[in-house]
């Protein structure tokens, strides 16, 4: 399936979903607006209220966070959908940050064997990554994850003024998963990134940066949707970084998406320097970088075997090993590195006196 993309600051962003809408393609769709709290309240009213093509749907409502995606609230909208009588034509508008569009399209790729779905991100997290490629997932027992599909969106409409009103820490979150994508692709604007030392926290240099990461993933997404080879590059900062999420969540002190891969990109980047010879200059500037974050978060001895525990159940994982993204130069990952347990303990102690 071929996915529709608009990316417009302003409600031309909606004018635009609108005209999709209005094609032979959704003629008698029904649709089922997901939200969670946060989203039912600061962004449904704006899509509402310029997309007349919305105006008649149906919402329903999820709690906020990891919360929301397990297989007990997949299994609440199912029943939903099938008590509204939704058929095949229907179709879920996602409208919220990442866990909306992972939960969101989860269902809709198993509603009566997969039904249409529509990503409208609002986190900066959705913006940048969890909007595109077609990942769905719910996780088990706090492992992130663990049972999904690969469908991909009909639609992925982004308005980049939703941020608005998006939290500081929500924004951190989203800036990690740009600092990622910069990382995989384009030395000069990681170097801009360090220079910058307002881009964390000001929100329209940030707006400027999506564009360029949703090109980016959409170009590795097109090449490897069923991350068959060269989508795992996305997976840079991740086998470290859902592991130290997963540990956190475990700890009842969950730490957002983000930061959690800005922990895991630095375990990796350390990794980088020893096995592939990646500069220690770079190392340092993201050392430098991460400074900026005071709520950055600290790793006890005892905490890197909990978070081995959770590496081992990593879905890239084969053959026992660990796998891992890591980088020969920024702008070079190379896919597939296996780590043994030594390696990661060495890379979690490390990073923890840095
Ligand atoms: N499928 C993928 O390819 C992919 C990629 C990256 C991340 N993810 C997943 O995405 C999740 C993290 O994404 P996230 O941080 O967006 O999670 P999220 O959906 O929990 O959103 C973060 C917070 O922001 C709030 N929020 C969202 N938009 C808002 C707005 N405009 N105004 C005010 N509040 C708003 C939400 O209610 C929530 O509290 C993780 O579960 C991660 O695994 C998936
Ligand atoms: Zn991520």
């Amino acid at each position: 399936m071929n996915t529709k993309y608009i990316i417009h600051s302003s409600n031309r962003a909606f004018s635009s979903l609108d005209k999709v809408l209005s094609g032979k393609a959704y003629n008698d769709a029904r649709y089922f607006i997901l939200c969670d709290e946060n989203t039912y309240n600061h962004c449904l009213p704006i899509l509402i209220s310029h997309t007349s093509r919305l105006q008649e749907s149906e919402f329903l409502e999820v709690p906020v966070g990891e919360e929301a995606k397990t297989i007990d609230v997949a299994m609440q909208l199912w029943k939903t959908l099938l008590d509204s009588n939704a058929d095949r034509k229907s179709v879920i508008i996602n409208l919220g940050g990442g866990c909306i569009s992972d939960l969101g399209g989860f269902v809709a790729s198993a509603y009566k064997r997969g039904i249409r779905y529509i990503n409208i991100p609002t986190s900066l997290i959705g913006m940048v990554d969890a909007s595109i490629g077609g990942k769905t997932a719910v996780n088990i027992d706090n492992i992130k994850n663990q049972i999904g599909y690969i469908h991909q969106p009909s639609a992925v409409v982004i308005n980049p003024d939703f941020l608005n009103t998006l939290s500081e820490k929500d924004v951190v979150s989203g800036y990690f998963e740009i600092v990622k994508t910069l990382l995989l692709c384009d030395k000069s604007a990681f170097q801009s990134l360090l220079e910058n030392s307002d881009v964390s926290d000001d929100i329209q240099a940030i707006k400027k940066m999506i564009p360029l990461c949703v090109d980016f993933k959409k170009s590795v997404v097109d090449v490897d949707p069923t991350e068959l080879s060269i989508r795992r590059i996305l997976n840079l900062g991740h086998t470290f970084g859902h592991a130290i999420e997963s540990f956190f969540i475990d700890n009842g002190d969950a730490i957002s998406h983000g930061l959690a891969v800005g922990y895991g990109l630095l375990c990796e980047l350390y990794l980088s320097v020893k096995k592939l010879g990646l500069s220690d200059s770079i190392l340092k500037e993201y050392c430098g970088l991460l400074r900026r974050f005071s709520a950055f978060p600290r790793l006890s001895l005892r905490d890197t075997e909990q978070i081995l525990k959770f590496m081992r159940s990593d879905k890239k994982n084969a053959d026992g090993n660990i796998l891992c993204v890591l980088l020969q130069d920024i702008g070079e990952p190379v896919i597939d590195i296996a780590l043994d347990e030594l390696e990661v303990r060495d890379a979690l102690l490390a990073v923890s006196k840095l």
